[in-house]
């Protein structure tokens, strides 16, 4: 597959042996990835979006490099940092984190990109040299001598992490997921974290998951997802432009699955776009009414319906304000979460993220879980869901709500559901009969997003 190949380690550690225009190039890049998620707060998407139109002429080859220098270098950050911090006789202030960017790039190269140390050294100290930022500029000589040290000692270093397995971890993450999950799992999920995820894709119509897993050599999960290895251009690959598939990552698509059969009934998918669980939900024969509060999100979400050639009813509203003349047999609320399930692909969430944000959150998911209860049908079902690993996001918001609404009833997934629609281990389902899916999942075929999903249905009074 062409776009894999393009992206092959082996490529660009060759040609990322020399210092030329392009590798100088794409190492700018990422510093510039780096630097809009770190001091300008973007998320990675947005940043690597933003980066690339500095750089129109880039070769497909160099951008990968960037993509995967900017990734790997956050999947490791904390413990850089931990690193950058023992090598200093000062410590860098905050007012040095263009320096402390352009050392976490540079050993993340020696470290973990296997890199020649040669070239990761000079071409770091060569683009600060050329910063137009003075304090980098000033920088170069301690660079030098930083980096020169970690390529002497780059084995010791990464032997003695061995002692530090969840060091990878941002601390506020690292003590509450220790104290949620036990350090087994705490472990486990470290480790999980810090590999490249593979691509998901949800197939259209069903019956063509084994036709595509053939064409497109990947691996079949359940009923409707596709594996691939990850990497590249997917609008090259085949079925793009018939709109016979799109990315999902498998956990993702566990929800609407457990909302059984939707067909012929009608169903409120709230907080919708970009619209995967939309698409899951009209390849399924439901009637659709997609809402959402982001104009943005929702013109990719009418992209991917229209690239899908699939039906929704799309609104824009806040679902807190939204008032429907009818109830619905169905309704699925995605609500707005940390994404602290999502690190694999979006290593980047430590840093915008923080524990305000995990109880402002959960507020909010109560408020909308309360109000969407209200358009339920009797006897209808009501599938929450957020890709958070937090218990405040997931298992706490269902516990006060089912304790506050008499007419709400947990309705909960068995082990049988469970083993017909998914590989995933009996684990999966928490003790009350919810999912908790974690990235340690499946860790042998590439792991899950960290789901939380609870199903519910409305009983008369
Ligand atoms: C987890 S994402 C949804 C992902 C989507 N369900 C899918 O499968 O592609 C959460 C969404 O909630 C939306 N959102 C947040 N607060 C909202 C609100 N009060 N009303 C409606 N949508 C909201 C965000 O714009 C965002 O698109």
């Amino acid at each position: 597959m062409i776009a894999q190949i393009l992206t092959s380690p082996l490529i660009w550690l060759a040609n990322y042996a020399m210092a030329t225009d392009e590798t100088l190039n794409s190492r700018r890049l990422a510093f510039d990835i780096l630097r809009n998620i770190t001091e300008k707060k973007e998320p990675l998407d947005v940043a690597i979006a933003n980066g690339a139109w500095n750089y129109p002429e880039m070769h497909e080859r160099d951008r990968a490099f960037a993509r995967h220098l900017i990734t790997t270098c956050l999947r490791h950050l904390p413990y850089l940092d931990t690193l950058i911090d023992g090598a200093m006789d000062k410590a860098l202030e905050g007012k040095n984190l263009g320096t402390r960017n352009w050392l976490r790039l540079g050993i993340t190269q020696i470290l973990y990109m296997k890199v020649e140390s040669h070239a990761a050294v000079h071409s770091t100290v060569e683009l600060m040299g050329n910063s137009p930022t003075k304090g980098i500029r000033g920088k170069k000589g301690l660079a030098n001598a930083i980096l020169r040290r970690f390529t002497k000692d780059a084995e010791r270093i990464l032997e003695k992490s061995k002692n530090h397995p969840t060091a990878n971890i941002a601390s506020w993450l690292r003590e509450r997921w220790l104290k949620q999950y036990g350090l087994k799992v705490l472990n486990e999920i470290s480790i999980a974290l810090l590999a490249e995820p593979p691509l998901d894709l949800t197939i259209k119509d069903q019956t063509q998951q084994g036709s595509f897993a053939e064409k497109l050599s990947g691996q079949k999960l359940g009923t409707q997802t596709l594996r691939l290895n990850s990497g590249g251009d997917i609008t090259r690959l085949d079925g793009f432009d018939d709109g016979a598939w799109w990315v999902q990552d498998f956990a993702a698509s566990l929800p609407v699955l457990l909302m059984g059969d939707v067909k012929g009934k009608l169903i409120a998918d709230l907080c919708a776009a970009p619209g995967g669980k939309t698409m899951q939900l009209a390849s399924a024969g439901a009637n659709v009414k997609a809402v959402d509060v982001s104009k943005k999100r929702l013109e990719r979400l009418d992209e991917n319906l229209k690239r899908t050639k699939l039906e929704a009813e799309v609104v824009k509203r806040n679902v807190l304000q939204w008032m429907p003349d009818q109830p619905y047999d169905g309704i699925l609320l995605d609500a707005p979460c940390t994404a602290t399930g999502t690190m694999r692909r979006q290593p980047d969430v430590p840093i915008h993220k923080t524990y305000e944000d995990v109880l402002r959150l959960s507020e909010v998911q109560k408020n909308l879980l309360e109000h969407s209860f209200k358009y339920l049908n009797i006897g209808g079902t009501l599938v929450y869901c957020t890709c958070s690993l937090e218990h405040e996001e997931g298992e706490e918001v269902i516990k006060n709500f089912l304790e506050n609404t008499p007419n709400a009833k947990r309705v909960a997934i068995t082990e049988g559901e469970l083993k017909a629609l998914t590989p995933l281990p009996i684990s999966a389902i928490t003790p009350d009969g919810d999912i908790r899916t974690l990235p340690s999942m499946l860790s042998d075929i590439g792991g899950v997003d960290g789901f939380f999903i609870s199903r519910i249905s409305k009983q008369g009074i």
